[in-house]
């Protein structure tokens, strides 16, 4: 790997995994002429041009902490993005969160109508699937099982499907700090978490104290990613972060601001920052770009 010392150079290995990214999804994803054109549109239109990417960044910086090459975990990483596009176009419709702006855009029930986007977000989540199982994923057959596993169980109901319906429940609702830690788990944590092991399980052979502390980081990360989502979303403004600002508070959403405030919310997300460098205790170079992430995360603007 590469030898990355300084803060450019890590803004460089992101603008580059970003762009990757991009590629991969824009050249795999079906043609927006290919009938039926007005779902294939729309699947396009929700996944490109947009987001920062950041469960990719999470597949090839595991993969980079395994040793294993770039373009083997191109089809992973990509996979894992379309789940998250699925999971953020439902999130938006009427029946959830009703937003209308996602990724500086409208919406995709917005742009297309809630049957389309609801179809978007079937057809989003199987394509992974059928991404993962395909030759395009470029893994070895028997440990590209444990990356369609991983993926379903960290999709489903106990994972993000899981806990969006745990965020739908506690609308109105007083939880308690474990069970709000459960629900942050469960909807941004598990597919997170997933983004890194699909990674680590792109090795032929995943060195066990390696999986140890990436499992310790990545639930550090997952859930200091969902504790920034709920400060920002109290703190930043709608243009910088491309969809409704101030809208948790606005439907009486269980956050932790909600439950423990701003300052420690931050408090949190400094010290879930400091728990995931810490996992990665005297890796070298090979953390390198987990440990940027982990600043990102935990430091970001959107
Ligand atoms: C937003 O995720 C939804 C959550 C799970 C908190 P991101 O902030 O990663 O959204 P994009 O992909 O960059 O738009
Ligand atoms: C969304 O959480 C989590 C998933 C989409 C699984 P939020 O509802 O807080 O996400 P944003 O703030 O709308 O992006
Ligand atoms: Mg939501
Ligand atoms: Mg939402
Ligand atoms: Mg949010």
């Amino acid at each position: 790997m590469q030898t990355m010392r300084n803060p450019d150079q890590f803004n460089t290995w992101v603008a580059q995994l970003q762009t990757r990214t991009e590629q991969v999804l824009f050249s795999n994803m079906p043609s927006a002429e290919l009938t039926p054109s007005t779902l294939h549109t729309a699947m396009r239109y929700a996944v490109l041009g947009g987001g920062k990417r950041i469960r990719a960044l999470l597949t090839y910086a595991t993969a980079e902490f395994f040793s294993v090459p770039t373009p083997q975990v191109d089809i992973a990483a990509a996979a894992v993005e379309l789940i998250h596009a699925f999971s953020l176009v439902h999130d938006d419709m009427p029946c959830m969160d009703n937003d209308d702006l996602r990724r500086g855009k409208p919406a995709t029930h917005k742009q297309f109508g809630d049957a389309t986007a609801l179809l978007v977000g079937d057809a989003l989540q199987t394509l992974a699937f059928e991404w993962l199982a395909s030759d395009r994923c470029v893994v070895p057959a028997a440990q590209k099982v444990q990356l369609l596993y991983t993926l379903a169980v960290a999709t489903g109901s106990v994972g993000m499907a899981g806990g969006q319906s745990i965020d739908l429940e506690s609308t109105n609702q007083q939880l308690s700090i474990a069970q709000l830690e459960q629900m942050h788990q469960y909807k941004t944590g598990a597919l997170i978490r997933a983004a890194a092991l699909l990674g680590a399980y792109s090795a032929s052979q995943a060195d066990a104290q390696k999986l140890r502390a990436i499992e310790t980081y990545i639930r550090a990360i997952g859930l200091a990613f969902q504790v920034v989502d709920d400060i920002l979303d109290a703190e930043a403004d709608t243009a910088t972060l491309g969809k409704t600002a101030g809208k948790d508070a606005a439907q009486n959403k269980s956050t932790y601001v909600s439950l423990i405030g701003l300052p420690a919310a931050k408090a949190l997300a400094e010290d879930l920052y400091n728990r995931a460098l810490s996992s990665l205790g005297s890796y070298g170079d090979e953390a390198y770009a987990l440990r940027g992430l982990a600043t990102l995360v935990t430091q970001r603007d959107s």
